[in-house]
């Protein structure tokens, strides 16, 4: 006996592989042990679709009932692109779909439950694909996935909604359902590259992610994972800012694609649309930052939460100056999002640029060390959004954690340095500087 995650990671492979029919032995014994498998039935169908049997359909006729009604309403729409991909007629689920999933739903209770996927650990018996497969393996593998749920009865009362559409009027939500591109990659694909720029958000349908940063020096730090009902790249659609990290596939996945165009045309909706989006990416940003900034790293994620509470949080227009040079240190600034330019004026009066700042970086620390007045100026670019910490707080911070002081230091420190160079103010003889 096998794990049904083994199981299905092997039969990924060898579908991956062109060995389809070897891949739906496999798939066909999860269902065997399984029935409310619903993802190896989809499997099942895929691969005799890719041999050419229109029968397939049946399944994926059954499987979008049986998910819509069990709790996975993306998965059921899977179904219902692939069908309509072949010419068949899928418009009676996707009707169903929005009935039961839109905001005038009775079934979007407040107590729901979805009908769970069986464990990856489950034991599951498969057959040797090495030998001859029966002469009528297809067949009966069809059969079973088309029925193996025939006699379940046990579906929830209440489903929960789908983040975003299940908001949306009944009329939109059926336009956007419209829309949705369905996008099926194998593990190892990479959906959204860090740097890109992005024109689209996506809903997990089926399978898992990663997100990941990449960072100077190519090295990676793991973001989050993402399963069925995430929704991700909708930070780059709201910013018109390059994707801001990457998401590759760790198994095979389903993922539903909406287009900047297909938004425009909510017309109405948008705005809900575009406040709800920016929900995710505020938690988001957040999440990475306790992640990916030194300033956090010395603590346990309670303590970081407990930190990141002290901050006040200031959205800021383009040109908005966030600190002036000369101005008392007032605390320290941390960006959330949007590009902020810092410059400093020169003995000749002209605004000399030092350089810019980015999601994650952190300023406002020199004047504060140094207890002396701002060294220069900074200003928003574009839309940002700031995080303040008032100098008493960093005050204590940097007295009670010397990784903190340790950081902010040579931050300070290299910043000098630099800052000397540009405006020309270094002391050291020009043949004695080490550029690194
Ligand atoms: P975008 O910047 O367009 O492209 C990468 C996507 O990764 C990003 O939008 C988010 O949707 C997603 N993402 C980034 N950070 C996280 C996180 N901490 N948790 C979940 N998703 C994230």
């Amino acid at each position: 006996m096998v794990s049904l995650g083994d199981v299905k990671r092997s039969a990924a492979t060898l579908f991956s592989q062109g060995q389809h029919l070897a891949a739906l032995r496999l798939y066909d014994a999860i269902v065997a042990a399984a029935p409310l498998d619903y993802d190896a039935r989809l499997k099942v169908a895929d691969c005799a679709l890719a041999m050419g049997d229109a029968t397939a359909a049946k399944v994926y006729r059954a499987v979008a009932w049986y998910c819509m009604k069990s709790g996975h309403p993306l998965p059921a729409l899977v179904c219902a692109r692939v069908l309509e991909a072949h010419g068949a007629d899928s418009s009676d689920i996707t009707a169903t779909l929005v009935v039961s999933y839109g905001s005038e739903s009775e079934l979007l209770g407040k107590v729901t439950s979805r009908v769970a996927r069986p464990a990856d650990g489950l034991p599951v018996t498969v057959p040797d694909v090495r030998q001859p497969a029966p002469p009528d393996a297809v067949a009966t593998a069809l059969q079973r996935a088309e029925h193996a749920t025939d006699s379940f009865k046990d579906f929830p009362d209440a489903v929960h909604p789908i983040p975003l559409l299940s908001t949306m009027s009944e009329a939109a939500f059926r336009r956007v359902l419209g829309t949705l591109v369905l996008r099926r990659l194998p593990a190892g694909a990479l959906v959204i590259r860090e740097g890109e720029p992005g024109h689209s958000f996506f809903f997990v349908a089926g399978g898992d992610l990663r997100v990941f940063a990449t960072d100077g020096l190519g090295r990676q730090t793991d973001l989050a994972r993402l399963g069925e009902g995430a929704v991700f790249g909708e930070m780059a659609l709201l910013s018109a800012q390059p994707r801001s990290a990457s998401v590759g596939c760790l198994s095979d996945v389903d993922v539903l694609e909406v287009g900047r165009q297909s938004l425009a045309s909510l017309a109405d909706e948008l705005g809900a649309v575009a406040e709800a989006l920016h929900g995710f990416t505020r938690e988001r940003l957040l999440g990475n930052l306790m992640a990916t900034s030194p300033l956090f790293r010395p603590f346990n994620r309670m303590q970081q939460r407990d930190l990141l509470r002290r901050f006040t949080s200031h959205d800021v227009a383009p040109g908005t100056v966030v600190i002036n040079e000369g101005e008392e240190g007032r605390g320290l600034f941390v960006v959330l999002s949007g590009d902020l330019e810092v410059s400093r004026r020169s003995s000749d009066g002209s605004t000399v640029p030092l350089g810019a700042l980015k999601t994650g970086d952190v300023f406002g620390e020199m004047a504060l060390l140094r207890n002396a007045r701002t060294t220069a100026t900074v200003v928003a670019q574009r839309p940002a959004t700031v995080l303040f910490l008032a100098r008493e707080y960093v005050a204590r911070m940097v007295a009670g954690v010397p990784e903190i002081k340790n950081y902010l230091e040579a931050l300070a420190e290299d910043r000098e340095i630099d800052n000397q160079l540009v405006m020309g103010e270094d002391d050291t003889p020009a043949d004695e500087r080490v550029l690194i």
